[in-house]
């Protein structure tokens, strides 16, 4: 296919690790280079998205059984990408997503653990090949990252031990990964983190 696409960049990383506000520092400096930049969010960034969001993050933190909670995750990622993602790459813009399938397997696969490739077959079933040209994950010790976390939810109240294997999980898909995911030191001042965000940026874009 040689219809013009955009680029698609994930942030991905635990609670509290800064995902929000890089995301927004990033869009203003895209913007500032003449960039028609969408940001979006998951779950959630499609009116359907968002109201399965609802089922997930709030509530009982045993309300899902792991391979349930993938299932809605992937429901939600496939309607995102239907409405919001693919259609604004299709328009040739930048799009951001604050999390996206990286997210599912930290959570469900190396959190919950579901087995990986469950949560890749459904990757494929729910969104065929679209990946992230590049997707930084924000990484920062676990007790940092919840007393950063202003609101606490549902993801929120999974106890330590639980992020920390997701911290782990993550880790483990920056190395099986490298040519797309980015590891970024978040434990560092905003701006130092946008710097290296944004060296990223224009090393591989
Ligand atoms: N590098 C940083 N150092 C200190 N505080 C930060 C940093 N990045 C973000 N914060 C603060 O931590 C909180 C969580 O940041 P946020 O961007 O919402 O994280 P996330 O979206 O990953 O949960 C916010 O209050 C934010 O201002
Ligand atoms: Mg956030």
């Amino acid at each position: 296919m040689t219809s013009k696409r955009g680029i698609f960049i994930t942030l991905e990383g635990g609670e509290g690790a800064g995902k929000t506000t890089q995301i927004q520092r990033l869009k203003n400096k895209l913007e500032s280079a003449g960039k028609k930049v969408v940001t979006t969010r998951e779950p959630g960034g499609s009116a359907g998205a968002e109201a399965i969001r609802k089922l997930l993050v709030e509530g009982d933190t045993h309300r899902w059984d792991p391979m349930t909670e993938a299932m809605l995750l992937y429901a939600a990622r496939r309607d995102h990408v239907e409405k919001s993602v693919a259609p604004a790459l299709a328009r040739g813009e930048w799009v951001i997503s604050d999390r996206f399938y990286d997210s599912s397997t930290a959570y469900q696969g190396y959190g919950q653990g579901l087995s990986l490739s469950i949560l890749d077959e459904l990757r494929k079933l729910s969104i065929g090949d679209l990946k992230p040209d590049v997707t930084f994950i924000l990484d920062l010790p676990v007790e940092v990252g919840l007393k950063r976390a202003a609101v606490e939810q549902r993801y929120e109240r999974m106890g330590i031990p639980f992020h920390e294997k997701l911290r782990q999980g993550f880790l483990a898909i920056a190395k099986a990964e490298p040519a797309r995911v980015k590891l970024v030191d978040a434990n560092q001042p905003v701006e130092a983190v946008e710097t290296a965000i944004w060296k990223i940026i224009q090393e591989t874009l």
